[in-house]
């Protein structure tokens, strides 16, 4: 599968981009949530830029014993759930937009603590068929760059760092 090597100054200005679409929609957050751990970084890009305070959550295909899981397996979640999400609004982040398993597991799970509203940010959506659909009532999906289906190397993955750079600059002169 085809690589693309992505900075942390391309994410960033894709955060800020995607910063000013979400100010622009007059959406507000009361509360950034990060989907663990690709949404992690990203979140703490946006929250330069919406000044909200981040919880995190956890979401993984495996169970307690390693074994891989069809479903996804909650591995963290909010303490006080109901107090912190009723009435309110929800920026729910990741990094990436796959088969979308993962967040739509997710905005399941958040919607039975009856918030106002979730909207979804991403830095990256993949064009390709999902296993999930985004329900109506998401009325905001912000999506930083839509690729094509292929394997996108984020730079916190990276063990060295300047060879990573090289790379994603390479790619950008060709
Ligand atoms: P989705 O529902 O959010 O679309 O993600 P999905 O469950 O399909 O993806 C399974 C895992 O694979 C996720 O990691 C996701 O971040 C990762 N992934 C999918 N496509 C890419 C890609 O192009 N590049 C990289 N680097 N990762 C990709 P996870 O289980 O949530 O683990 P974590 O990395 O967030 O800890
Ligand atoms: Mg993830």
């Amino acid at each position: 599968m085809e690589k693309l090597y992505i900075t942390y100054n391309q994410i960033h200005e894709t955060v800020k981009s995607l910063s000013q679409e979400i100010i622009s929609a007059d959406f507000k957050p009361d509360l950034i949530i990060a989907i663990g751990t690709g949404g992690f970084i990203p979140a703490r890009m946006i929250k330069t830029y919406l000044n909200r305070s981040i919880q995190t959550v956890g979401i993984a295909y495996y169970d307690l014993n390693n074994i891989p899981s069809e479903k996804p397996v909650i591995t963290q979640w909010l303490d006080g759930a109901d107090e912190k999400l009723k009435g309110k609004k929800i920026l729910l982040v990741d990094e990436v937009d796959d088969s979308r398993a993962t967040i739509g597991f997710c905005l399941e799970e958040l919607q039975k603590h009856d918030p106002e509203e979730i909207a979804v940010m991403v830095i990256h959506n993949k064009k390709k068929k999902k296993a999930r659909e985004i329900p109506p009532q998401i009325r905001h999906y912000f999506i930083g760059e839509n690729f094509d289906d292929q394997w996108i190397c984020y730079p916190w993955d990276a063990e060295n760092i300047a060879e990573h750079d090289s790379l994603s600059l390479q790619a950008g002169l060709e």
